[in-house]
């Protein structure tokens, strides 16, 4: 049913009302509005049910779809693997997975090896199941806890919750995994020490003041978001990085950064940490990867890392012994080398950051014309504005104001934009910008206009 008719749209409107369960989503409206269906995409554009056209500014509601829709080369790219070889369990090798990942580690030197599975979250477990299978090789399973940051957030499964810095993302969902310990968060907008001179060191400190304070020979990992997404749009300030590098060599931390919305050129580099001359030990990536077109994820590792797995062929327990049933799917990495190709061949990381210095400044334009946004932040098509009640004082507007612009967006304006969602309590007021990385001036202006009248509508009234 690819160009449904009238009462074919109908049936599908009521088979989903009736038995899809939406993600992130109280059903309790769809009792007298109907859900949306979204039928067609080209470009940043998405059409829904009623055939209406709208500009999507967030890459398909969680920044994904980085080379935009409709990509008739991706898709033949998955067709042709998908009826040559479309399974088999990564075990062994298969011919786009070996391609894709030498094409990967091109972009992203230190690194070496590439671990194949399907969602962020699960790319997050494997880096937590390589940081805990190290502790109990080398440090007899002391060195296993992992830090992670107020605010970040790295996926949906138990452990992966474990790891999040977002309470209502949390709360209900506990008892957790233990061995996950909290580090406080670096958005300078919304200082914890009042005000200082170089908060990003001051931040960075808080980190290892969490390691000496559990024990440094206890802490194996940190995993940080380059740029906190949908914890509200935070690239770390000056000073910061070089501090964390610092601290995770002085005591013995592998660094696990979390590329999952900042991979693949979200920030106008390859990835997120490259705009800070950051090393990693462990890299997860997963939406921008193949741009939605088919279920990627990878774990990526430095050859030291990978090494520790690869000492004892005698010790039948030392390798690495996880399994994905989906990372054999050969559709990922098919789709994953053709969104790379146009990623290259049409430029798009220069488009990122042109687009994004203009977005950017349309949104400096918007908080000097309106008192409610309080600050604006971002990096590369990746941005935020946090909306106030009142400037000084910085008091988080009501989360019912907020959804109100973003609904505004959509009716008047046919933009969907987004906003930081059942997130930190009382702080789901930052609305999220990352349309497509082919889009164009004519476009971001458009969403800058939509953004600029939903705001006057809704403090108008
Ligand atoms: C930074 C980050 N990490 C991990 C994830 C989890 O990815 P997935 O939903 O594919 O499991 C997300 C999802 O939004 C994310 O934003």
């Amino acid at each position: 049913m690819l160009n449904p008719g009238q009462n074919e749209i109908e049936s599908v409107i009521e088979a989903d009302r009736e038995h899809v369960w939406h993600h992130l989503t109280q059903h309790k409206k769809f009792e007298t509005v109907d859900p949306t269906i979204i039928v067609e995409g080209k470009g940043i554009r998405v059409w829904n049910a009623t055939g209406r056209e709208h500009i999507d500014a967030v890459s398909g509601g969680v920044w994904t779809v980085n080379v935009g829709y409709g990509r008739e080369s991706i898709a033949d790219a998955v067709r042709d693997q998908l009826v040559k070889l479309n399974f088999f369990a990564n075990s062994v090798g298969n011919i786009p997975a070996a391609m894709f990942a030498e094409r990967l580690i091109s972009k992203m030197p230190g690194m070496k090896r590439v671990y194949y599975s399907n969602s962020g979250s699960e790319a997050n477990e494997k880096a937590y199941k390589i940081v805990r299978q190290i502790a109990h090789n080398k440090y007899g399973g002391k060195k296993h806890k992992i830090l992670y940051r107020e605010r970040d957030y790295h996926g949906t499964t138990i452990t992966a919750l474990s790891s999040g810095g977002q309470e209502q993302r949390k709360t209900q969902y506990g008892p957790f995994t233990p061995g996950f310990v909290e580090v406080p968060h670096c958005l300078e907008y919304r200082s914890q020490w009042g005000e200082v001179d170089d908060y990003g060191s001051r931040a960075a400190n808080a980190i290892e003041e969490v390691i000496l304070r559990e024990g440094a020979d206890t802490v194996g990992g940190l995993i940080l978001e380059p740029v906190t997404a949908g914890g509200g749009v935070i690239e770390p300030p000056v000073g910061y990085w070089e501090r964390v590098q610092e601290i995770c060599k002085k005591h013995d931390v592998l660094l696990i950064i979390d590329e999952v919305v900042c991979g693949m050129g979200r920030t106008g580099t390859w990835f997120g940490y490259q705009n800070y001359g950051v090393e990693p030990d462990i890299v997860t990536m997963a939406k921008g990867v193949a741009s939605g077109y088919a279920a990627i994820s990878c774990t990526v590792t430095t050859e030291a890392v990978f090494n520790e797995f690869n000492s004892d062929p005698d010790d039948p327990m030392s390798y690495f012994r996880d399994i994905s049933t989906f990372g054999g799917c050969a559709a990922g990495p098919a789709a994953a080398l053709e969104n790379l190709r146009i990623l290259e061949d049409e430029d798009l990381l220069a488009n990122c950051s042109t687009m994004g210095a203009h977005l950017m400044d349309r949104l400096e334009e918007l908080k000097a014309k309106h008192n409610i946004i309080g600050d604006v932040r971002g990096k590369g098509l990746f941005c935020g504005a946090e909306l106030v009640a009142d400037r000084t004082s910085k008091e988080p507007l009501d989360e019912a104001i907020v959804q109100a612009i973003v609904g505004e967006c959509m009716s008047q304006s046919a933009v969907i934009i987004g906003m930081t969602n059942r997130s930190l309590p009382g702080l789901n007021n930052t609305l999220c910008l990352s349309p497509a990385l082919i889009c164009t001036k004519s476009d971001i202006d458009e969403i800058a206009d939509a953004i600029d009248a939903a705001i006057t509508k809704v403090t108008t009234n």
